[in-house]
């Protein structure tokens, strides 16, 4: 009997030389840099860089790809036609899926014609997000767009496009190291499934919207959001040990909480709190906080369990004001750098993906009833 491995749990599928997730240790490694030496000390741009060429920029490289990706900045007018035509009810996310997609119908006009097509296209596509989540953003809740600035990070560029103000250098700060922190995290299902739809040999596009689609689930990406859903429903500090009680009892997942890798801390997870608590200090409003650190107390305490990356970024995100349903947005669009990474690096080395299955169906023989006798 072949040995199954559900969720293939355990397997490795593939080599790779971007990123490194070490459960056991609770360390994430980017191309040979401990998250922890990384987070605050680099920009996200330099993290582009370092997935894609699998080392950090000099300052000369460092340049010419913020000029190439600031060069990106413009979306076809065809796409912006279709975010402000969109049901404003449709979920960002879901928005941002299919504008990848739409985006992958026009030609690419490469910025530096010595570039591979397939690379020219993820500059495009770390550019570009962002705007796309933010232009829906302001169209759905009946505000105009701003136009593109070229004088802006991307961290800095999405807080001005979203919010139409000048982005203050902290805030600009705390998105850049979320940014960092959630760019890159090994074969995680919507890295893998952009590695599986690349190892078709299908264009870069259909990889990304496919990663972006499984993204959104609450067992990934979409668990930041039902943190905020959870401390709202909770109300109150007093009502979090009840609320959890209950919900262990009726054997729910915490969101936020738990992870199929690391069965220490996520490495993540401190630097995340740590942003969390000064925002919440600053905005003079500790209840978020406080009612998250009783989760995961508890959560340790009963079950076992760490808080994972999701857990802080939720109080971050809603301490600099991002509406909800933009926070597993900003998950992807910091993801990106890492997706387009594992996509030029499957089509660098490529073997198709096709695994087996254990069939568990009928025994075979069976023949066909006329359907007037069935
Ligand atoms: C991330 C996650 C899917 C990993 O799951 P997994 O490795 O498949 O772990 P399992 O679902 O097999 O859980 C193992 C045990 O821990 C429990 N558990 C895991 N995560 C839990 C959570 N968030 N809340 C409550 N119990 C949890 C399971 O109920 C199970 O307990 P049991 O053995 O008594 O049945 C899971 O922890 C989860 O759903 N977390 C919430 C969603 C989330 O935050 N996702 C973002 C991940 S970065």
């Amino acid at each position: 009997m072949a040995v199954i491995s559900r969720g293939l749990e355990g397997i490795i599928a593939a080599e790779t030389r971007i990123g490194d997730v070490r459960g056991d240790v609770g360390q994430l490694i980017y191309c040979g840099y401990d998250i922890n030496e990384l987070a605050g000390k680099v920009s996200y741009e330099e993290i582009v860089h370092l997935l894609w060429h699998n080392r950090l920029p000099t300052q000369k490289e460092l340049d010419a790809l913020t000029t190439a990706l600031r060069a990106e900045r413009e979306l076809p007018q065809g796409v912006i036609d279709w975010i402000t035509s969109a049901p404003k009810t449709a979920a960002p996310i879901d928005i941002m899926r299919t504008a990848v997609s739409m985006l992958g119908c026009y030609p690419t006009v490469r910025h530096d014609l010595d570039m591979p097509e397939s690379h020219a296209i993820a500059i495009k596509l770390v550019a570009q997000i962002g705007i796309v989540a933010a232009y829906f953003h302001r169209y759905r809740t009946g505000q105009d767009l701003p136009p593109i600035r070229k004088d802006l990070g991307e961290a800095a560029h999405f807080l001005w496009l979203m919010t139409g103000k000048e982005p203050g250098s902290e805030a600009t700060q705390t998105l850049d190291v979320a940014y960092v922190l959630h760019a890159e995290h090994g074969f995680n299902a919507s890295t893998f499934t952009s590695r599986v739809v690349a190892s078709t040999l299908s264009d870069m596009y259909s990889a990304i919207s496919a990663a972006i689609g499984a993204l959104k689930g609450p067992l990934h990406g979409g668990a930041n959001e039902g943190v905020i859903h959870m401390l709202q429903e909770i109300g109150s500090l007093d009502k979090v040990d009840a609320w959890i009680e209950e919900a262990l009892a009726q054997k729910k997942k915490i969101m936020g909480i738990g992870h199929r890798v690391y069965k220490v801390l996520d490495p993540r997870a401190p630097h995340l709190k740590a942003m969390a608590i000064k925002l919440s200090e600053e905005l003079g409003d500790a209840k978020w906080i406080q009612m998250s650190e009783r989760i995961a107390t508890i959560m340790k305490e009963r079950k076992g369990l760490n808080a994972n990356v999701d857990f802080y970024s939720a109080t971050v995100y809603y301490s600099l004001g991002v509406p909800t349903d933009l926070f597993t947005p900003i998950f992807a669009i910091s993801r990106m750098s890492g997706w387009t990474a594992h996509v030029l690096e499957q089509y660098g080395d490529n073997r198709l993906f096709r695994p087996l299955s254990e069939y568990a169906g009928a025994p075979v023989g069976k023949k066909v009833v006329p359907i007037a006798e069935r």
